[in-house]
């Protein structure tokens, strides 16, 4: 097993697309790290990089002790799964299993007892037989996973592994993976789209935004504590709600003004820079189920009318817009089944203990940018 780290890695490809810009990045030995980020972002390019299916353009890649930069994949012992999966057409699942195993002259007994561990914890026992051709995408994924596991190799390398299995299956091979990795301690990078499965699964959580390293934290710290507004708007699901505000003190209370509704917020909350005037614009971020939601109003209480309403079963998600002229969309997650309904008039407020304040952010993740892109709110803290 071994540690990957990264120092001040950026990869430009020829044309000038920056994939990754000065990473710094250290994945310890036995550690799962999960990166997640938007299409586009770098995150297959870091994993090819580690593998050493990409030169870097600039600064050094690391395993264990050894510095790896020029050094051949093969010459890695890094094994990769990739987002398209590609296994060998005419060899028979059992033959793909087998392939990196005799490459590295295995004993037959040694071979088939790995490959059958694996495809009994994969569910594949059955298909050992038949030809990639006759798998659907879901089989072809676990079996293209089955060939990076049976190598035992010093680090694991998976990109959006579970992209197309179904949601059941999902579940069972995330867990099974958490399970191999916690046996065999194997060092593994773990890329995904998926919110649920970065949270469950990966010790520590990095965020990639352009290229950029946003935040590196345990799934728990990337939730309550964001480093910045695209990290918030990026983890969670619903994402945390962002707004354009302003900050103010009166009677040496503190209030923002998000949407021209004033909000109590306490001193807490608000960063140092912005204490001392470090910064004009702020952003102010609310968790959905940190807005209560009542059929009755009272002081300290904003009217709001629902645009719709999802219910989960275990949980309700109201979409509203507070009553007044700038109003965009917030998202509110209630527990339980709420009887409310569309057109429904609500009112909700939030705990002044519960609200975010960042810095005005270069660029937030997709599903923020339009609520901000409508406002005009500019901020200062009298
Ligand atoms: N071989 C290449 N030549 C030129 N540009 C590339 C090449 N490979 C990737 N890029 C660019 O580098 C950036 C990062 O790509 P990468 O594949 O790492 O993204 P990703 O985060 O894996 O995205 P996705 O979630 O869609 O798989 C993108 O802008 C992409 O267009
Ligand atoms: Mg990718």
């Amino acid at each position: 097993m071994a540690s990957v780290t990264l120092k001040r890695v950026s990869k430009v490809f020829p044309g000038g697309a920056v994939a990754l810009a000065d990473i710094d990045l250290e994945v310890a030995d036995g550690e799962l790290l999960v990166v997640v980020g938007p299409s586009g972002c770098g995150k297959s390019t870091l994993l090819r990089v580690v593998a050493g299916l990409e030169e870097v353009t600039s600064g050094e890649v690391w395993i264990g002790p050894s510095r790896v930069n020029g050094v051949p994949p093969q010459r890695r012992n890094v094994a990769m799964v990739f987002q398209d999966y590609a296994l060998y057409p005419f060899l028979t699942v059992e033959q793909n299993l087998a392939f990196p195993l005799r490459m590295r002259k295995l004993s037959r007994t040694e071979q088939r007892a790995r490959i059958e561990r694996v495809a009994r914890m994969l569910e594949i026992e059955a298909l050992l037989p038949r030809y990639p051709g006759e798998l659907s995408g879901g089989q072809r994924q676990r079996v293209a996973m089955g060939r990076a596991l049976v190598r035992e190799p010093v680090v694991s390398l998976f990109d959006e592994p579970l992209s197309n299995l179904d949601a059941k299956l999902r579940v069972t091979v995330r867990a099974e993976i958490a399970a191999i990795q916690e046996r065999t301690r194997t060092t593994m990078i773990y890329v995904t789209h998926d919110q649920t499965e970065a949270m469950t699964l990966g010790h520590r959580v990095a965020v990639l935004d352009r290229g950029r390293l946003q935040q590196v934290a345990p799934p728990r710290v990337l939730y309550d504590e964001p480093a910045n507004a695209f990290v918030a708007g990026f983890i969670g699901n619903p994402p945390m709600n962002l707004f354009p505000a302003t900050v103010s003190s009166e009677n040496g209370r503190l209030f923002l003004a998000v949407q021209q509704a004033r909000f109590a917020i306490a001193p807490s909350r608000l960063p140092g820079w912005l204490l001392t005037g470090g910064q004009a614009r702020i952003v102010a971020g609310v968790r959905p189920e940190a807005i209560e939601c009542d059929g009755e109003g009272g002081d300290g209480w904003h009217p709001a009318d629902l645009d719709h309403v999802e219910q989960l079963g275990h949980e309700t998600l109201l979409y509203l817009r507070l009553c007044n002229a700038q109003a965009t969309r917030w998202v509110a997650r209630v527990p339980g089944m709420r009887p409310f309904k569309k057109g429904d008039r609500v009112f909700v407020r939030v705990s002044p203990e519960r609200w975010y304040v960042f810095e005005e952010p270069s660029a937030l993740p997709e599903q923020a940018q339009p609520e901000l892109a409508r406002s005009q709110t500019s901020s200062t803290l009298q």
